[in-house]
C-alpha cells in the first residue's frame, strides 16, 4: 500500500528519509479523477526511478473558469486504489489551504507561450500551472518528473521552468493514452454521456484527417477549412481552435517542409466540457501524388 500524506511537514520527513537512502524520486503530478493516462505516467516513473510519488491536487490557481473548478470530478478513494495497484509508493493529497498558506505574490511569465493555443484561450492558466509545479518540485525534490503529451503546451511550460531556473530535474514526456474510440482519456470525459462521448471522437478523426491531407499535399488553408467544416457539420461539438504548429516551439507553421516535426493541436467543447487533444508526427510528403 502506498503511503498517503496530506501535510507538507509529513511529506518533507518522507523525502528526507528517501534522500538519506540515496534513492531516486520520480514525481507524477495530477489533479485526480485518475484514468489509464495518469497510470501510464506512474508506470513509466516506476521504470525509471526507485521511488514514485504521485500528487493529487485540484489546483485552483490554474482554473480561469471557476465553474470548471467547481465541477472538477473528485474520486479520491478510487484514485488511491488505482495508484496502489500501479505500484506507486507515496501519494501526496494536500488541501488547498495546505498548499496556499498565504496569498501568492509572485507571478510567472512564459512570454509568447502564454499568447498561443491554450495560453490564448485560458488567461492566467499557465501562471497557475507554473506555481503549483514549482511548489511540488520544491516539496518533493524529484530526480525526474512525468508529464503527458496530452497537455503538450504544459510540457513546454514545465520544460521552460526547468531550463530557466536551472532545476536539476529530468523531464519525461509520456504519449497520449486513448480510448478504443480514439478519444484521448481525460478526467473531463466523466462529465459526458455515451452519445456525447461518441460526438467527442470527432476530435481524433479531425486530427487524422488533417494529418492525411497535409501528407497528401493539401495547403494549410485547405486543411484548416476542411477541419472546420467537419466540426460545423457534426451536431453537439464546437471547435475552439485547430492549429498546425511546430512541435518544439508550438508556433504556427505557415509552410511545412520535408522532415518538419509538426503538432496538430485542437480544443473543442462537447456539452459545455472543454476537451483538448493533439498528434505529433514528422512531415513526409506523399510520394504518389
Ligand atoms: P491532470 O489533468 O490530472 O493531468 C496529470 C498528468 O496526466 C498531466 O501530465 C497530463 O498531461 C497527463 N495526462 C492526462 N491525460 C492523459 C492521457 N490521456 N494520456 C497520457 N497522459 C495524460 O495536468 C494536470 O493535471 C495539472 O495541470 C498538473 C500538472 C497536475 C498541475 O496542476
Amino acid at each position: 500500500m502506498p503511503q498517503v500524506i496530506r501535510s507538507k511537514y509529513d511529506l518533507k520527513a518522507v523525502i528526507k528519509n528517501i534522500k538519506s537512502k540515496r534513492a531516486s524520486i520520480g514525481l507524477v503530478p495530477t489533479m485526480g479523477a485518475l484514468h489509464q493516462g495518469h497510470l501510464q505516467l506512474v508506470e513509466t516513473a516506476n521504470q525509471h526511478y526507485d521511488v514514485t510519488i504521485a500528487t493529487i491536487f485540484v489546483n485552483p490557481t490554474q482554473f480561469n473558469n471557476k465553474a470548471d473548478l467547481k465541477k472538477y470530478p473528485k474520486t479520491e478513494e478510487a484514485d488511491i486504489e488505482k495508484l496502489s495497484a500501479t505500484g506507486c509508493d507515496v501519494i501526496f493529497i494536500p488541501e488547498v489551504k495546505e498548499i496556499y498558506q498565504k496569498e501568492v505574490t509572485i507571478g510567472l511569465n512564459f512570454g509568447y507561450l502564454e499568447e498561443i493555443l491554450e495560453g490564448k484561450h485560458r488567461p492566467g492558466h499557465f501562471n497557475g500551472v507554473g506555481l503549483i509545479v514549482m511548489k511540488l518540485f520544491g516539496l518533493v525534490e524529484p530526480t525526474g518528473a512525468f508529464f503527458g503529451q496530452k497537455d503538450l503546451q504544459q510540457f513546454r511550460i514545465v520544460s521552460t521552468l526547468i531550463a530557466d531556473f536551472d532545476l536539476p530535474i529530468k523531464l519525461h514526456l509520456v504519449p497520449i493514452i486513448r480510448e478504443t474510440s480514439g478519444l484521448a482519456m481525460s478526467s473531463r470525459n466523466r462529465r459526458l454521456n455515451d452519445a456525447e462521448l461518441k460526438i467527442a471522437t470527432t476530435i481524433y478523426s479531425a486530427l487524422h484527417l488533417a494529418k492525411a491531407q497535409l501528407i497528401e499535399g493539401y495547403t494549410q488553408e485547405m486543411v484548416l477549412d476542411n477541419v472546420e467544416r467537419v466540426f460545423r457539420e457534426e451536431n453537439g461539438i464546437e471547435l475552439e481552435y485547430f492549429e498546425i504548429v511546430d512541435e518544439e516551439t508550438l508556433l504556427s507553421k505557415t509552410k511545412v517542409s520535408e522532415g518538419d516535426r509538426l503538432a496538430l493541436c485542437v480544443a473543442a467543447f462537447v456539452a459545455g466540457v472543454r476537451l483538448i487533444d493533439n498528434i505529433i508526427f514528422e512531415y513526409k510528403e506523399c510520394k504518389y501524388r
